[in-house]
């Protein structure tokens, strides 16, 4: 809801077209969403490398890092996680209209608030990536040793032990990082944008 009144949308004077004629690529929001652990941050980083190479502008939104700054007020209740959605997506958003192609690494683990973000941008500018991992195998990796901190009751509300994720029924890729190498997922990413013409 919006609070404040007496307020105007300025059109401004360069356009979201403008920039992605001078970038020469389109602009879109590639939405990683997976269990802690799955591999959203490797694969959204290694995918930018691949970009940068390419000559692309793009940028990664990382959950732990937005935690830290412009998200530090939030916890990991549910509606606490839908605002980090929110937020998310309508940073994403005005990184779409920078010209940017945006790679976001959050768990994200309900359909409803990816759905938000997915209304907010243009049915072209949004990407589904569903970073498939079993939790057996999030849990033996556990990169940061927060599952252990989870099973031992020092996590509470930890996505997939005493939280949900609600995986997505329709996203526009599946990676899984328990059956790929990194490398092979990059790929598939790659294949995607240039099958869409984003590239
Ligand atoms: S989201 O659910 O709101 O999308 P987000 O991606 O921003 O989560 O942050 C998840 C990261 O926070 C995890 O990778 C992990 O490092 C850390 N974390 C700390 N506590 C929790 C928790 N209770 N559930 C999930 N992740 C947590």
């Amino acid at each position: 809801m919006q609070k404040a009144a007496n307020i105007h949308w300025h059109t401004t004077a360069i356009t979201k077209e403008d920039r992605q004629k001078l970038n020469d690529h389109k602009s879109v929001v590639i939405w990683f969403t997976g269990l802690s652990g799955s591999g959203k941050s490797t694969l959204a980083n290694a995918v930018e490398r691949r970009l940068y190479d390419l000559g692309k502008r793009s940028y990664v939104l990382d959950g732990d890092n937005i935690r830290h700054g412009l998200n530090r007020d939030l916890g990991f209740s549910p509606d606490d996680r839908k605002e980090n959605i929110r937020r998310i997506g309508e940073v994403s958003k005005l990184f779409v209209d920078g010209g940017s192609i945006v790679l976001t690494a959050f768990i994200s683990p309900y359909k409803e608030d990816r759905q938000v973000v997915r209304e907010l941008l243009q049915p072209d500018e949004f990407l589904e990536v569903f970073v498939k991992c079993s939790i057996n195998e999030c849990e033996n990796r556990d990169p940061k040793g927060l599952y252990k901190k989870a099973r031992n009751g020092e996590i509470k509300e930890f996505t997939g032990i005493s939280a949900p994720y609600e995986e997505p029924s329709n996203p526009d890729l599946v990676v899984e990082t328990d059956k790929l190498t990194i490398e092979e997922c990059v790929e598939k990413v790659i294949e995607k944008l240039k099958k869409y013409f984003i590239i």
